[in-house]
């Protein structure tokens, strides 16, 4: 997959793609990120990208000229995303639908917002990461790349796999233990130790739907029933 990702600050990609899984997915060749400095494609001699907003108002725009000319500046975009607090809220099944595309583009918004024709002429989705406003895009372009790139079929170790992530069938995840056995009183769930794979798997379905009516019950209303793991809580229609 080819991510391009066009922003007014590059530098701030460069420490989170240079480490961890996103760092040896690009080293393997599964993906290949392109940073797009905006600002070289300014107006005039000040490299200018923003304006003040027609109609008056606080802040500044982004113009359009210069995303226009960064867009068509690569030699394939793809399936095109504004980073915007209006765009529409990134999920799980996002990262799921988007780690299929070839080529993605993000551009990140910035100021008080981005030229409307931008949208109408070259934006295929508005994505937000949540409802509170961060300084920028950026930081939601690097969650929604990492989202993605780590679904890509061989980019997570032949040991490791995503169906038991949180979010993936639409739950929170179990609990995890590892060694010592007991930590400052704290003993493994027995059942961990038992070496019975069924009821090590029945154990686990029952916390993550525990942990999910604990922590976010509005989940288990959403969650497909024929992913979801047998419910002993629930009552019958
Ligand atoms: N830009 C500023 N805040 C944002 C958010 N919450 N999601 C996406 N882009 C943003």
């Amino acid at each position: 997959m080819r991510i391009n990702l066009i922003s007014l600050f590059p530098g701030m990609f460069r420490c989170v793609f240079e480490e961890s899984i996103i760092h040896r997915a690009s080293c393997k060749g599964i993906i290949e990120i392109r940073l797009i400095d905006l600002r070289e494609f300014g107006l005039g001699t000040h490299r200018v990208v923003d304006d003040a907003p027609y109609g008056g108002g606080g802040g500044m725009i982004l113009r359009p000229e210069p995303i226009a000319r960064a867009l068509e500046s690569l030699p394939e975009r793809g399936h095109t995303i504004l980073t915007t607090p209006r765009g529409g809220l990134f999920q799980q099944e996002d990262a799921l639908r988007l780690s299929l595309e070839t080529d993605l583009t993000i551009i990140c918004g910035h100021y008080e917002g981005i030229d409307e024709r931008v949208n109408a002429l070259f934006v295929d989705e508005e994505l937000s990461i949540g409802d509170y406003v961060l300084t920028g895009g950026e930081i939601p372009a690097m969650v929604i790349v990492d989202a993605v790139v780590r679904l890509i079929p061989s980019v997570l170790g032949k040991d490791t796999t995503a169906t038991g992530d949180s979010h993936y069938a639409g739950l929170l995840e179990h609990p995890h233990y590892t060694r010592p056995r007991s930590f400052r009183g704290l003993a493994v769930p027995e059942v961990l130790l038992s070496g019975n794979h069924q009821r090590i798997r029945q154990w686990r379905d029952a916390q993550s739907l525990e942990k999910t009516r604990q922590m976010r019950p509005e989940l288990l209303e959403r969650s497909l029933p024929e992913t979801r793991p047998h419910d002993p809580g629930k009552k019958k229609p």
